[in-house]
C-alpha cells in the first residue's frame, strides 16, 4: 500500500475508534495504538526517511497534518467523555440539601420505669433503701418463710410458673417441697432475704417484675412490676403504716385523692389490708371504671406476721413491722385513667408517646 494510503486508513480508523471509544480507558488504548511509541502512525513517520528525497516533504507535510488531526479528535473526545464521566458522578452522588433531614427519635422511659422510679424517690425521701431479689425463687422465700400453708392454692401449678416440675409422673399434684424452684409470683421474698442478712432496723423497698400464669386481659397481665417495701424497728405500729401509705398515694396521685383501708387476708402479716384509692374518672362518685364503687385497690399491706420473723430469727417481742406491695402496672393505670392494662405492654408507640 502506498503511504499516503496507509496514512488515510490511519486516520479513518483512529476517527472511528472515536467516535465508538465509550470510556477515557478506550480512548486512550486507541491514542496508544496510533500516536504512541509503538503506534501505526508513529512507524510510518520513522519510516520517512526511506522514501526518495523528492517525496518526502509532501509526504511529510500530509503524515503531519495526519497527526495532528488524529490528535486533536482524541483530545476533543477526551474533554467530551471527562464532562460526561463528572456528570455521571455527580448525579450518583446527588445530596438534595432543600430536603427535610431525617430525625433520629431519642429514646424515653417506659412508662412503668418512670413510674417505678417516682415510687423509689418518694420512699428513699424517707430515708429507704432499694434492695434488688431474684426473680427466680425457690417455694421457700416465695411461700412457706413467708407464712403461706402447705395446701395454700396459690402454691399450686395452676397460680405459679414451675420452673422444674417435680410432681411424680401420672400426677397432676403434689405436695411441692422446699427447694422447687418457680418464678416469683410476688416480690414478698425479698423481705425474707433482707431479712436474713440484715439487722433490723429495716426500711427497704424492691421493685421488681413477677410472674403469674394469668392469661393477659385488661386487668390482668403474666408479668408485671410489684414494689415491695418493708420496715423493722422497735415499736412500729399500724399508724406508721397508715401515716406512710398515705403520705405515698398523696405523693403519686395528689392530694385531692382519698384512700380506703379495707380489711384482707395475707399470710405474712396479720392484721393484712388492702388500699384503695378514690376513682379519678369520677370523683368516689361511682363509674364504669371503679365498676361502680368509687375506689380502685393499688397495695396489700399489713402488720408483719410475728411466724416471719421466727423463719429469720427476729425477736418479734422486741421488734414490730409493717409491709406492703404495690402494683405499679395499676398505679400507672390509676393514674392515667388506662382502660386496659395490656397497652403497657404492646410498644405501641402512638401509645408511649404521650408519657
Ligand atoms: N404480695 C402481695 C401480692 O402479690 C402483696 C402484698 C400484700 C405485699 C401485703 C405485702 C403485704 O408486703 O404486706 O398480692
Amino acid at each position: 500500500m502506498a503511504m499516503s494510503d496507509e496514512l488515510r486508513s490511519i486516520q479513518e480508523m483512529v476517527e472511528r475508534g472515536v467516535r465508538e471509544a465509550s470510556s477515557l480507558e478506550e480512548l486512550e488504548q486507541l491514542r496508544i495504538s496510533a500516536t504512541g511509541k509503538k503506534g501505526s502512525l508513529t512507524a510510518i513517520m520513522r519510516s520517512m526517511g526511506k522514501l526518495a528525497p523528492e517525496e518526502r516533504p509532501a509526504m511529510g507535510q500530509l503524515a503531519n497534518s495526519v497527526r495532528s488531526g488524529v490528535e486533536e479528535a482524541i483530545a476533543r473526545r477526551k474533554a467530551e467523555l471527562s464532562r460526561a464521566a463528572l456528570e455521571a458522578r455527580i448525579q450518583a452522588d446527588a445530596v438534595d440539601v432543600t430536603l427535610p433531614g431525617r430525625r433520629l427519635s431519642q429514646g424515653t422511659q417506659h412508662l412503668i420505669s418512670q413510674i417505678r422510679e417516682e415510687i423509689e424517690d418518694i420512699f428513699v425521701g424517707l430515708g429507704y433503701t432499694v434492695e434488688d431479689g431474684p426473680y427466680v425463687e425457690t417455694t421457700y422465700y416465695n411461700f412457706t418463710a413467708l407464712n403461706a400453708p402447705e395446701d395454700h392454692p396459690s402454691r399450686s401449678a395452676k397460680d405459679t410458673f414451675y420452673v422444674e416440675d417435680r410432681a411424680p409422673e401420672g400426677k397432676a399434684t403434689h405436695v411441692l417441697g422446699e427447694s422447687d424452684v418457680l418464678l416469683r409470683t410476688q416480690t414478698s421474698g425479698v423481705q425474707v432475704h433482707v431479712m436474713e442478712e440484715k439487722e433490723p432496723p429495716i426500711y427497704m423497698i424492691c421493685p421488681g417484675t413477677v410472674f403469674r400464669p394469668d392469661t393477659a386481659d385488661a386487668n390482668h397481665l403474666p408479668q408485671f412490676t410489684q414494689v415491695e417495701g418493708l420496715v423493722v424497728d422497735e415499736g412500729i405500729t399500724f399508724g406508721d403504716l397508715k401515716g406512710t401509705l398515705d403520705y405515698f398515694c398523696r405523693e403519686i396521685f395528689g392530694k385531692d385523692r382519698a384512700t380506703r383501708y379495707r380489711p384482707h387476708f395475707f399470710p405474712f402479716t396479720e392484721p393484712s389490708c388492702e388500699v384503695d384509692v378514690s376513682c379519678g374518672v369520677c370523683h368516689g362518685k361511682g363509674c364504669r371504671f371503679c365498676k361502680n364503687t368509687g375506689w380502685l385497690e393499688i397495695l396489700g399491706c399489713g402488720m408483719v406476721d410475728p411466724n416471719v420473723f421466727s423463719y429469720v430469727g427476729i425477736n418479734p417481742e422486741k421488734y414490730s413491722g409493717f409491709a406492703f406491695g404495690i402494683g405499679v402496672e395499676r398505679v400507672a393505670a390509676l393514674r392515667y385513667d388506662l382502660p386496659d392494662l395490656r397497652m403497657l405492654m404492646t410498644g405501641d408507640m402512638r401509645f408511649l408517646r404521650q408519657f
